[in-house]
């Protein structure tokens, strides 16, 4: 072999081992590329940009559920994890009354402990809500307005009463006059969402009550919707699912009773303005009807409870303007058959559902739920209240919260129905 053949032969092996490793080179190359791409694009980028791999394959909506439904799952367990490294000792309710809010004031609270245990049955109540609320629900004999419609179908604005804790996973549908203050308090100290010069909350009692209601307390899903448009839906959808969802519900009559006494028969400006006077001049026929909530009640003039009965059987007060969240009915603030909701609480059985929620939402160990009223409208009240109320507009009213008598199982009141 001569020299040159010899340096050919060097040169041609030379090239087949660069391109040898070209390739070996370039497949790895690809290799990554593919891999950092569907790893790490998918998680920024799901559902506007279809991926393709493979050449056809689309990722699907099912991809990006399953996806979300891991990385929420994940999130949940550090959460959970979380939870139980810190292990708080638990917060002692303090036992000094709230200044500042009348309603709170005039009421007072019950201070007297609360060391009911859940009970073994609980368990057992819990999954009869949960069956008679579905029972109603697939039942087509049974109709309420808007009962047909879709999750998908129900307007934004209309999911203003779903609060969301992202850090543990729970969602609550705040029902206004059933134990709702509380249950805010406790979605803050969960979410951390407020805090008191710097630090969070620890005791849900020592959160001021016009922080607990300032709407910019609380995420909502429809602050969710505004914060990330058009996907906000899906992922809603997969929150409801992944999520422990609760609310408390109360006797509809009861709920109105409760929400006439804290809103007309307590000196409330907003209320007099929006409801108190608009009732008094179309129900009551006075004509100078004061336009000050202090000169009123110093003349004793409030609208009476049937006067405000007559006000939500008026065709004409819907027409304006849906009813105010007060007695909103809950089939409407809180979609139950569209939201499969994990825990039913009652206001009536507020102490024992209060110890098993907590349990479920692994948080009876950092604290106790807030002591109840002990001046709270009670069920046995409302034969009297209705007592002077005409049996045609008690049977409307019936008529008007019927679905929340049927889904919540709370029986007809029968006496109040018939002569
Ligand atoms: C979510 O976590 C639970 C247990 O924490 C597990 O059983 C379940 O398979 C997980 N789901 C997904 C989609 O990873
Ligand atoms: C209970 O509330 C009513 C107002 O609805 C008030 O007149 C009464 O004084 C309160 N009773 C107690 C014991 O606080
Ligand atoms: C369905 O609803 C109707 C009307 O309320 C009721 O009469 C009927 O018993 C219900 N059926 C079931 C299976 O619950
Ligand atoms: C609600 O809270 C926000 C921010 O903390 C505050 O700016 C606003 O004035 C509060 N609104 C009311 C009605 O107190």
């Amino acid at each position: 072999m001569t020299k040159s053949q010899l340096f050919r032969l060097s040169v041609a092996l030379g090239s087949v081992f660069m391109i040898l490793l070209i390739i070996v080179y370039w497949d790895n190359v690809g290799t990554a590329h593919l891999y950092l791409h569907t790893s790490l694009s998918r998680p920024f980028s799901p559902p506007m940009l279809p991926i393709v791999a493979h050449g056809e394959e689309r990722t699907t909506l099912s991809d990006i559920d399953e996806f979300l439904d891991k990385f929420l799952n994940l999130s949940l367990a550090q959460n959970g994890q979380a939870i139980t490294q810190t292990e708080q000792p638990p917060v002692q309710v303090s036992s000094r009354p709230i200044s500042g809010s009348m309603e709170e004031s005039v009421r007072g609270y019950d201070w007297s402990s609360h060391d009911i245990k859940g009970k073994p049955d609980q368990e057992k109540v819990q999954a009869e809500r949960k069956h008679t609320l579905r029972q109603f629900c697939a039942n087509s004999s049974f109709f309420f307005p808007r009962k047909e419609r879709s999750f998908d179908d129900i307007p934004n604005r209309e999911l203003d009463h779903l609060i969301v804790d992202d850090r543990h996973g729970v969602i609550y549908c705040y029902v206004p006059k059933v134990a709702c203050t509380n249950w805010k308090r406790v979605m803050i100290v969960l979410s951390e969402s407020l805090t008191d010069r710097g630090i969070p909350y620890k005791d849900p009692l020592t959160i001021p009550r016009e922080h607990v209601h300032n709407s910019s307390s609380h995420l909502t899903f429809n602050k969710f919707w505004r914060r990330y448009g058009k996907f906000s839906r899906h992922l809603m959808k997969i929150k409801l699912k992944k999520y422990t969802t609760f609310l408390f519900v109360r006797d509809p009559f009861v709920r109105l009773i409760s929400a006439f006494r804290s809103k007309f028969e307590l000196e409330n400006d907003e209320f007099y303005r929006r409801f108190a006077m608009p009732i008094l001049k179309s129900y009551s026929h006075l004509t100078n009807v004061p336009t000050s909530v202090g000169e009123a009640f110093s003349v004793g003039m409030k609208p009476s409870f049937g006067e405000f009965i007559q006000y939500l059987l008026d065709p004409l007060t819907e027409k304006e303007k849906p009813f105010n969240e007060h007695w909103k009915q809950v089939y409407r603030l809180c979609h139950p058959c569209q939201i499969e909701y994990d825990f039913i609480g009652k206001l009536e059985t507020l102490d024992e559902d209060a110890v098993q929620l907590l349990r479920l939402l692994g948080m009876d160990k950092q604290f106790q739920f807030p002591p109840s009223y002990r001046n709270r409208t009670a069920n046995s009240w409302e034969e009297d209240w209705f007592a002077r109320i005409p049996l045609a507009w008690r049977q409307q009213l019936y008529k008007l919260y019927e679905a929340d008598f049927v889904l919540f199982g709370y029986s007809k009141p029968e006496n109040l129905l018939k002569d």
